[in-house]
């Protein structure tokens, strides 16, 4: 590989690369888009970035960019600037669109318009099931020849475990994972907030841990009997990370991310009646959240994901019960996530930074997050210590729905590059 122009050195980092298990100082060189040896280099210009943590592009697996259908929450535009924003060189596009993504059409409108118009790279998920009913299983073939990264109803769960055995083995025939939104519907029927002492006070309708763990106990099995990988998504109880943690033991080929605000929040809050707590799975509490916390020290959850899902201010703008669900995440989720682990000293930078970006692409089976030699330089720059206030008005995306606004926290994005250029930064001369 020859340098030349365009060649970049960031000098002076603490480079935390946890793929090839790297936490030095040192300096990453950039040459072609790809990351290079620094005496490959021709004339680079030296950025000296003074001790900040240059990391892997972070991958974010779960992101709604809403476009088609829902442009005046987010388009592919605003939501990709939203994750260089927040560190992101790579995000996977819910299927949950309108029309939704379970077709070559739509999945190529995507693509295109994430070509034309995208900040970062974005992959795509396909709808297992027909307009994500729950009763057909899309046609899988095609839609891996369109490009797809991953099948996923995310929003809604599949209730017919014998559709969802099928597609477990179409999913394997053309290798692609499932990530599973976990949640039995009779048993959430028709609940808005986590089930338990704050529910039965605040006098609204609770859905119990019970509704996802029964789904991940069916995911489980069916990973196990096709023996083929089952990602859960937002995984939020006690009795879900048990029983991942206990099947990945037994080699089942299962894995599981959590969200940020599943891990910083707790269900007290919603006696605010603030409908941006207001989100699927619900925020639940302390005991599950510590319950989520060991998952990630031991392993056992390999994946933090924003589960970013711009709503607009007026339809958030109602009653508890009829607001929609979902937060926006890509601009907080390193931040709040440094603070809350790292910070409080539950997780190492390594093991965090891991949890962004090894633990994604291992499960969608991608060549990303590593600084290997010759790898596509998606690079992540950060200051994981500088503080900051989380100001909804200074988003990139098109929403505001956050419940962290006015959250003091620590650690800040830098800089964003993806194949060596940059895409977002606060670092002069770069
Ligand atoms: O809170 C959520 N919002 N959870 C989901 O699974 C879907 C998402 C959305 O699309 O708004």
């Amino acid at each position: 590989m020859k340098g030349g122009e365009g060649d970049i050195l960031f000098s002076n980092g603490r480079v935390v690369d946890p793929a090839n298990g790297k936490d030095r100082k040192g300096d990453v060189a950039v040459s072609g888009g790809k990351i290079v040896k620094p005496s490959q280099l021709r004339d680079p210009r030296v950025v000296d970035v003074g001790g900040l943590v240059v990391s892997p592009g972070l991958i974010d697996m779960h992101v709604h960019l809403r476009q088609p259908g829902r442009t005046d929450k987010e388009t592919i535009r605003t939501g990709t600037q939203a994750a260089a924003a927040g560190g992101f060189t790579t995000v996977l596009a819910m299927p949950n669109t309108s029309p939704v993504t379970d077709n070559p059409g739509t999945i190529e409108y995507v693509r295109r318009h994430a070509a034309e118009e995208g900040v970062v790279k974005v992959l795509v998920a396909a709808a297992m099931t027909v307009g994500q009913k729950g009763e057909s299983m899309s046609s899988i073939g095609s839609l891996k020849k369109c490009g797809v990264a991953a099948l996923t109803d995310d929003g809604s769960c599949v209730q017919n475990h014998e559709v969802m055995r099928h597609i477990v083995e179409y999913a394997k025939t053309f290798s692609l994972p499932i990530l599973d939104h976990c949640e039995d519907a009779n048993l959430a029927s028709d609940g808005v907030m986590h089930e338990g002492k704050w529910s039965v006070l605040l006098g609204l309708r609770g859905i119990p841990a019970a509704a996802e763990e029964l789904m991940v106990a069916r995911d489980i099995i069916l990973s196990e009997i096709v023996g083929w990988k089952i990602h859960i998504q937002h995984i939020s109880t006690r009795g879900s990370v048990r029983m991942v943690r206990e099947a990945r033991k037994r080699g089942v080929p299962v894995s599981a991310e959590v969200t940020p605000h599943h891990l910083a929040i707790t269900d007290e809050v919603i006696k605010s009646f603030d409908t941006n707590y207001k989100v699927s799975p619900p925020i639940r509490s302390s005991n599950h959240i510590e319950a989520l916390v060991e998952g990630l020290a031991d392993g056992t959850i390999t994946c933090i994901a924003s589960d970013h899902a711009p709503h607009t201010e007026t339809e958030k703008l109602v009653e508890f019960d009829y607001a929609p669900n979902g937060v926006i995440g890509l601009e907080t989720a390193l931040t709040v996530c440094l603070t809350c682990l790292y910070h409080k000293k539950l997780l190492s930078l390594p093991e965090l930074v891991s949890k962004f970006t090894v633990g994604p692409a291992e499960v969608l089976g991608i060549n990303a997050g590593t600084l290997d030699i010759g790898a596509n330089a998606d690079i992540t720059i950060f200051n994981p210590d500088e503080k900051m206030t989380v100001d909804k008005s200074k988003f990139r995306s098109k929403s505001r729905n956050t419940p962290f606004h006015g959250w003091d926290t620590r650690g800040r994005v830098c800089a964003t590059i993806v194949d060596g250029k940059p895409v977002f930064s606060r670092i002069k001369g770069l």
